[in-house]
């Protein structure tokens, strides 16, 4: 008898891709369940217990000159990723695969990508807001990825995602999702299409969002290209 060989185990990706490419295609956003790789939870859980407060600053809404802090809107903490750690540089080259992989399949031509780490801390919140508008800033495809151990529904805080309607629309319960911020759990969605909030958790609630978006310097040109 011998020994089979060890072998490392390589996250392959690509099932996983494939179902988050059909599900844009589809319905315009998708929810995989404990799907993120791993070696890359295992790094990022670590990461985030090692972040102080001096790492957060308060979220606010809005860019640069628009730029506020409301706590009627959102009251969580967030850390903007640089790549200045082995688990950040992890979490960069993971969303570059899947920028990679939706840019050949869907032709998404998603360019550049901005994220961050967020806390909530019990009774934090995000009331109910889109994460790009028609025309304005050029977020196509939002990403959030939870990082939450044992999570249970009594402990609240759940990403609702709602369809986008005229509020005078009348339907009465327009939610399409509900999702509860277990560890690994992947969501992703046109930024310009699904309103979406966080309820307040009973308990310290971490997650990563992120942006992919357009090639600014081509998408913001006002006249036609001659
Ligand atoms: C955001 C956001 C969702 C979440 O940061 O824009 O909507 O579940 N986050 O953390
Ligand atoms: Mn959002």
């Amino acid at each position: 008898m011998f020994d089979l060989p060890i072998v490392t185990p390589i996250s392959d990706n690509s099932s996983l891709f494939e179902s988050i490419s059909n599900n844009i295609v589809d319905k315009g956003y998708s929810i995989s369940p404990y799907a993120l790789p791993k070696d890359l939870t295992t790094l990022l859980l670590e990461h985030i217990t090692k972040l102080t407060k001096e790492n957060y600053a308060r979220a606010g809404i809005g860019r640069a000159k628009e730029h506020a802090i409301s706590d009627f809107i959102r009251t969580d903490e967030v850390s903007w990723i640089t790549g200045n750690s082995e688990a950040s540089c992890a979490w960069i080259k993971w969303t570059t695969s899947l920028q990679n992989y939706l840019n050949r399949r869907l032709f998404l031509g998603l360019f550049s990508f901005e994220s961050h780490y967020s806390h909530y801390t019990a009774g934090d919140f995000y009331k109910k807001h889109k994460d790009a508008f028609k025309g304005g800033e050029n977020r196509v495809l939002s990403v959030v990825v939870y990082l939450n151990q044992n999570w249970s529904a009594a402990d609240g805080g759940e990403l609702v995602i709602y369809e986008n309607q005229l509020s005078a629309a009348p339907i009465v319960d327009n939610r399409v999702a509900v999702v509860r911020p277990s560890l690994g759990t992947i969501v992703v969605f046109l930024s310009e299409e699904f309103p979406h909030e966080v309820l307040p958790a009973k308990r310290d609630r971490y997650s990563i969002a992120g942006w992919f978006h357009l090639n600014n310097s081509i998408t913001n040109k006002a006249e036609p290209l001659s």
